[in-house]
């Protein structure tokens, strides 16, 4: 474990904003957390747990301890005919996860290629894209529970898994440091080709690299590279509406777009809503709303996050002055 003090976050967030932490701890086996809480007493409640720093906004210096996992590993936990449970270490990068997935031909999470972030954050979000999230390939959760300083087990059904939420983003959210993530994968091809730009493929004659291939491709002409563009990707949620507030919306604009979800509500996408008002490439100079996507705000010259949160909070106003909807985030703030 390393324990640094009062250093700057810049290489730890996607944004690249220049904030600091008053302390940084660096884990990589479970019983050094579990020592340092049983033998030191902190205050328990200035506690931010940080993955690889792809979904959170800082927008000031951070003055309690941040937890960061490198506990790493992939072990082959269970075996059958048709699928594989993998234990898999927090602080695994995810892309590296998937490229191993792909490599040895276990199904399920290849849609998922090129996600930034950590194992250990992708169920906190129940990470999701091109018609696939990971609560449908979790197994369980493993963490420290940073009120008792115990390791304890979530199965998928207790991680409450909903759109890009779950258990660890509300209720334990920096309560729980999650250590190891299980997932089942599966041995024969389980393609979901449900999203628009892959449909065009023939189930029978696809590989599974292929369709990583293809993800990669996909995710690159729309979303920008955090090494070279400050971002987060989308930054705010795809909101619900109900009938009424469709039927609204529908009958001003021909070109709408929406999905039906359970509870005779819809979904609308975010990045329409922004575009429609107006902010798709915007810029001042500091921050900004990405061209080819104004689901993504982009960072471009600014130190701190505190102008990318007040972008946010204006563009937020504005569609709810234009549409009557509150858009949410779907980053971190902290
Ligand atoms: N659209 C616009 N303007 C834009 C971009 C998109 O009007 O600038 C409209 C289009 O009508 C498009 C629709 O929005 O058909 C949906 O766009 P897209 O397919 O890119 O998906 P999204 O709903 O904007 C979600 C996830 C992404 C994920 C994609 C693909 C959320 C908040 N975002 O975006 O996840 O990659 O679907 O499955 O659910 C992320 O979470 O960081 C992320 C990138």
């Amino acid at each position: 474990m390393l324990e640094k003090e009062n250093i700057s976050l810049e290489n730890m967030n996607s944004f690249g904003v220049v904030h600091k932490t008053k302390s940084l701890l660096i884990i990589d086996k479970a019983a050094d957390l579990i020592n340092f809480l049983n033998s030191n007493s902190i205050d328990k409640s200035k506690i931010q747990i940080l993955g690889e720093g792809s979904n959170t906004l800082f927008t000031k210096d951070y003055e309690g301890i941040i937890l960061h996992s490198q506990i790493k590993g992939i072990e082959i936990k269970k075996e059958a005919d048709d699928s594989v449970i993998l234990k898999v270490g927090s602080g695994e990068n995810w892309d590296e996860f998937v490229e191993f997935c792909v490599k040895s031909n276990y199904f399920g999470i290849e849609n998922l290629s090129l996600i930034p972030g950590s194992v250990g954050a992708a169920p906190i979000q129940n990470i999701g894209a091109y018609g696939v999230e990971i609560k449908d390939f979790v197994e369980n959760v493993t963490g420290i529970d940073l009120s008792s300083n115990e390791l304890v087990n979530y199965t998928n059904e207790e991680c409450e898994f909903r759109y890009r939420d779950s258990l660890f983003k509300k209720r334990l959210k920096n309560k729980l440091f999650i250590t190891s993530v299980e997932f089942r994968l599966y041995k024969n091809s389980k393609f979901n080709l449900s999203y628009k730009d892959l449909e065009k493929f023939d189930k029978s004659k696809l590989t599974i690299s292929k369709l990583r291939e293809e993800i990669i491709k996909i995710r690159s002409s729309k979303l920008p590279d955090p090494s070279s563009k400050g971002n987060a990707g989308s930054f705010f949620k795809n909101p619900e509406i109900d009938k009424l507030k469709l039927e609204e919306i529908k009958s001003n604009n021909i070109d709408f777009k929406y999905f039906e979800v359970p509870g005779k509500m819809y979904k609308v996408p975010a990045a329409w809503l922004i575009e429609k008002a107006g902010w798709k490439g915007f810029s001042d100079g500091l921050v900004g709303v990405y061209d080819k996507h104004a689901l993504v705000l982009i960072n471009h010259s600014s130190e701190s996050g505190g102008n990318i949160l007040k972008l946010s909070n204006t563009i937020k106003d504005d569609v709810y002055k234009k549409f009557g909807i509150m858009l949410e985030e779907e980053v971190n703030i902290v």
